[in-house]
């Protein structure tokens, strides 16, 4: 089993609010369906999410007319780009099966507690992949919450210990600074609890589950739960079919504590 995430920024447009990249994202369908492996995919939500999740500051919980409607906004504006995810995977010839986190899984004081696991086992079950996403969703003590792709993938690894895990970034992996700000950013071959130190934690783009802090923090963690933990740049043709397949590809390995 491959478990894949497919960042915001591959498959959106972040700086353009709802900027949905197809020429990608099919592209990305056929190089997973053509690879031909049991896996599950996550979605990020992309300038589907961030941006509208942002300027409704959903990520402190329920509180007011406001939020409620805001929340209501990113959820549609979520399952439209997940839609247009499934689109392309079924036309890939998958057969994929999609897994909404608002109404599966439940947080607790911005924790992810429960994503609804049988679902996914059914349907692994009956020979389908499952998809989800970064999503709005319940939260017992904030009322709601935002729950990114990241935390998904980090619950998933650890209940089905993937063969690999495969990221898709729109840069080539995870650098010492910002590749595009700064043209002596190097690409760092491994990661590992130390790198977490050294990296910035501000993103280029509105991002409200942490930029590239917060994402190699879930990185970290559901290393420890596969053999292979990458990033790879979805933006280059067959980088991941060849993650998928194992093959030496340019990016980024992620190394967790008991590797
Ligand atoms: C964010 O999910 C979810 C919302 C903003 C609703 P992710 O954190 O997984 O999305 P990307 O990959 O950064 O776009």
């Amino acid at each position: 089993m491959i478990l894949i995430k497919l960042g915001g920024s591959v498959i959106t447009d972040k700086t353009q609010y709802r900027a949905f990249r197809q020429d990608v994202a099919q592209r990305l369908a056929n190089e997973i369906a053509d690879a031909g492996e049991r896996c599950m995919i996550v979605h990020g939500a992309g300038s589907y999410g961030h941006v509208m999740a942002h300027r409704h500051s959903l990520a402190e919980g329920a509180g007011g007319k406001d939020r409620s409607k805001g929340l209501a906004k990113v959820s549609q504006d979520v399952r439209d780009l997940n839609l247009k995810i499934m689109e392309e995977l079924n036309r890939a010839g998958m057969g994929c099966i999609s897994i909404p986190p608002s109404a599966s899984a439940m947080m607790d004081d911005g924790a992810l507690v429960d994503i609804g696991l049988e679902h996914y086992h059914r349907y692994l079950d009956l020979g389908l992949t499952p998809v989800t996403f970064g999503d709005v969703c319940l939260d017992q003590t904030k009322g709601f919450g935002i729950c990114s792709g990241d935390r998904l993938m980090t619950f998933l690894a650890e209940e089905f210990h993937p063969r690999r895990i495969v990221f898709c970034s729109d840069v080539d992996g995870i650098f010492d600074r910002d590749p595009f700000s700064d043209d002596e950013a190097i690409l760092l071959d491994i990661v590992d609890e130390g790198t977490l130190n050294q990296l910035c934690r501000t993103s280029r783009y509105t991002d409200v589950t942490g930029s590239i802090h917060g994402k190699l923090e879930q990185m970290l963690a559901m290393a420890r739960f596969t053999q292979e933990c990458q990033v790879v740049n979805g933006l280059m043709p067959s980088r991941l079919a060849d993650a998928i397949i194992g093959k030496c590809v340019t990016g980024s390995k992620v190394r967790g504590a008991l590797q």
